[in-house]
């Protein structure tokens, strides 16, 4: 680790409070001018360092630049700081893991990134991910599952960032079948669940999971295309650190007993469609939006109630002749 890492680190774990040069100096066995020198470094970076006389240097509880640093205290697990990766910038997060997966990276390996140039969507979309704003995070999970099981990684990945958002900024987001989660009817949050299998066996591999979360992003800042359907989440006093640390640590929890129960009902009670009325597009031919028929004139939908989410992740529902089926891929909008 580079003193800059270390001073950054010992900073990290002493948020909002003062520690002198001399005390940093000397805890990392290194001159005050090394300690400065660093201290100047990262504020280049953007870290906000106070100096306070007779005090020393304060790395300010607002700080919210992307790091390792920042994130390892909040891990519930310290053994896995090691599989912490921050870019500044990727094309995508899940590029970049799938390269690292193929490297022969550990499971739970989590990249991360302040800016996306090639952020990827669901049905070969883009997602944006412009710096600052958001958080763009790919794990990497190993579970010995069924390639017909692995929708359930998809419906536990939206638990697993509900449970995170509820657990650091007090609020309750609802999730949209698949997986898209929703504040205030914009959606926060994608994910892209990535699988390669072992085609012998129809086992899965490994899987990429990638999480684009809009943590600040203003309302003008989106494109026009996106600025009816997305939103942010706009809390105070949290950080993405903090956010994507507890995002990392409710999946690996999740991810040890993908087919527990409670992740079905969980995510049943987060659920915005049940009871619905709902439209069901052909997989890549529905409109973006969670309501769509005042913008689009597609005629490729057929309407539905929205009953019940399967075991395996599916979504029940019953047609307007009053057949019933399981949709285990498909795009929805929800009728007004
Ligand atoms: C969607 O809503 O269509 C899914 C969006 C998934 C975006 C995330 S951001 C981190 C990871 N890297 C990517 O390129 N995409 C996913």
């Amino acid at each position: 680790m580079t003193t800059k890492d270390k001073i950054l680190q010992t900073l990290e774990e002493n948020k909002g409070k003062s520690l002198s040069g001399e005390s940093l100096a000397e805890n990392l066995g290194i001159s005050r001018a090394a300690v400065w020198k660093a201290i100047n470094e990262l504020r280049k970076e953007g870290y906000k360092i106070e100096a306070i006389t007779n005090k020393g240097y304060c790395l300010s509880t607002e700080n919210d630049v992307l790091s390792a640093q920042g994130i390892i205290p909040y891990l519930n697990n310290p053994e896995n700081a090691d599989k912490i990766h921050v870019y500044k910038q990727l094309e995508s997060t899940n590029i970049t893991l799938k390269k690292m997966a193929m490297d022969g990276a550990p499971s739970e390996t989590l990249v991360i990134a302040e800016e996306q140039t090639k952020g990827r969507g669901r049905m070969g979309r883009s997602f944006y991910s412009p710096p600052k704003g958001g958080i763009y995070m790919s794990i990497l999970l190993k579970p010995y599952l069924d390639l017909s099981k692995s929708v359930l990684i998809t419906t536990a990945a939206s638990v697993a960032v509900c449970r995170a958002i509820e657990k650091v900024a007090h609020i309750t987001p609802e999730i949209k079948w698949v997986n898209d989660v929703y504040l205030n009817q914009k959606k926060i949050c994608g994910i892209l669940t990535e699988a390669v299998t072992d085609i012998e066996n129809g086992h899965i591999q490994h899987i990429i999971l990638g999480i684009g979360v809009n943590f600040t992003t203003a309302k003008e800042e989106f494109p026009s295309e996106l600025s009816h359907i997305a939103g942010s989440l706009n809390v105070e006093g949290i950080t993405r650190n903090q956010l994507a640390a507890e995002i990392y640590n409710q999946m690996i929890k999740i991810n040890e007993n993908l087919e527990s129960k409670e992740i079905l009902s969980d995510y049943k009670a987060h659920s915005m469609v049940l009871g619905k009325e709902i439209r069901i597009y052909k997989a890549g031919t529905a409109p973006a939006g969670l309501h769509a028929e005042d913008r689009e004139e597609s005629q490729n939908y057929t309407i539905a109630t929205a009953l019940d989410i399967g075991a395996n992740g599916g979504l029940i529902v019953k047609y307007e002749n009053g057949e019933q089926a399981t949709l285990s891929s498909a795009e929805i909008s929800i009728r007004f």
